[in-house]
C-alpha cells in the first residue's frame, strides 16, 4: 500500500505537478484542496492556453474526442466543457491512479458524466474504430516506443474527416512531426499559442484510389 502511494506521488511529480510552476513537463499536478485545485487550474490555463487546443480539435457539443495520456485532467475539463452535454471525452492513460484524480477533478466541475476513463496499454491507443471526431495527444507522444505504429493505429479510430492533434513542448516537435509524416498523416495547420508548446493538426492519409495496387 505504501509502495503504491509512493509510486503515485512519483508519477504526479514526473508529470509536472510542481507547486512552484504548475506546468513542468506535463502540468498535471496533484488534486488536493479545492482552493489549491482552482489555483493549479488557473496556472495551467494561463501557461498552456487550453482554449487554443480545443479550437484546434474542432470539437463542439455532441463530439466524441479522445484525450490520450490525460493524466489528472487539467486539459480534459476543457474538452469536456466543449462537448457537453451530449458528447463524450474518452480519457486514456496507462496509469489508473491518475485517472482517479481526473475523475475527482471532473466531478467537482459537474462534468463526470461527460468523461469515460480508460486504462490502456503503452503501445496501443485502445480506441474503437471509426468513432472519433478528434484525438488529442498532449505531452504524451514522446513516451511512445513506436510513435509511427501508434499513430497509424490511431487513424483507424477517426471518423471520416476526423483530426489528430499533437501538442507538446517545442523541443519534442522535430520527433513528433517526423513520426506524423512517416505515419502518412496530413498536416492541416500548426500554431505556437504559447512560447513553450506547439499545436499541430493532422487528418488521416487519403484513402488509396480504387484499383490502385
Ligand atoms: C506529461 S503527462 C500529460 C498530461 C496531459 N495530457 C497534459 O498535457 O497536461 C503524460 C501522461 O501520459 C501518460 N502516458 C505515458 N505513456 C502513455 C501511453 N503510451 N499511453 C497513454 N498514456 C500514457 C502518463 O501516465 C501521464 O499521465
Amino acid at each position: 500500500m505504501r509502495h503504491a502511494a509512493l509510486c503515485l506521488l512519483l508519477l504526479v511529480a514526473a508529470c509536472g505537478g510542481k507547486k512552484d510552476n504548475g506546468g513542468g513537463e506535463g502540468g498535471t499536478g496533484a488534486v488536493s484542496g479545492s482552493a489549491d485545485t482552482a489555483r493549479e487550474q488557473q496556472r495551467f490555463d494561463s501557461e498552456r492556453k487550453p482554449e487554443k487546443v480545443v479550437e484546434a480539435l474542432g470539437i463542439k457539443p455532441g463530439s466524441r474526442v479522445a484525450d490520450i495520456g490525460a493524466g489528472t485532467g487539467l486539459l480534459t475539463v476543457h474538452l469536456a466543457r466543449a462537448v457537453a452535454p451530449n458528447g463524450t471525452v474518452v480519457a486514456t492513460d496507462i496509469d489508473g491512479a491518475v485517472l482517479e484524480l481526473l475523475q475527482s477533478r471532473l466531478a467537482a466541475q459537474g462534468l463526470a458524466d461527460v468523461v469515460e476513463r480508460r486504462v490502456v496499454g503503452a503501445e496501443t491507443p485502445g480506441l474503437e474504430a471509426g468513432a472519433y471526431d478528434a484525438i488529442l495527444l498532449a505531452e504524451v507522444d514522446h513516451y511512445f516506443s513506436d510513435e509511427v505504429a501508434w499513430l497509424k493505429d490511431a487513424t483507424e479510430a477517426l471518423k471520416p474527416g476526423g483530426r489528430i492533434v499533437i501538442s507538446n513542448r517545442i523541443h519534442h516537435r522535430p520527433r513528433s512531426m517526423e513520426a506524423a509524416r512517416k505515419a502518412g498523416l496530413v498536416l492541416q495547420s500548426e500554431s505556437t499559442p504559447v512560447p513553450t508548446h506547439f499545436i499541430a493538426v493532422f487528418t488521416a492519409p487519403p484513402a488509396p484510389s480504387p484499383g490502385k495496387k
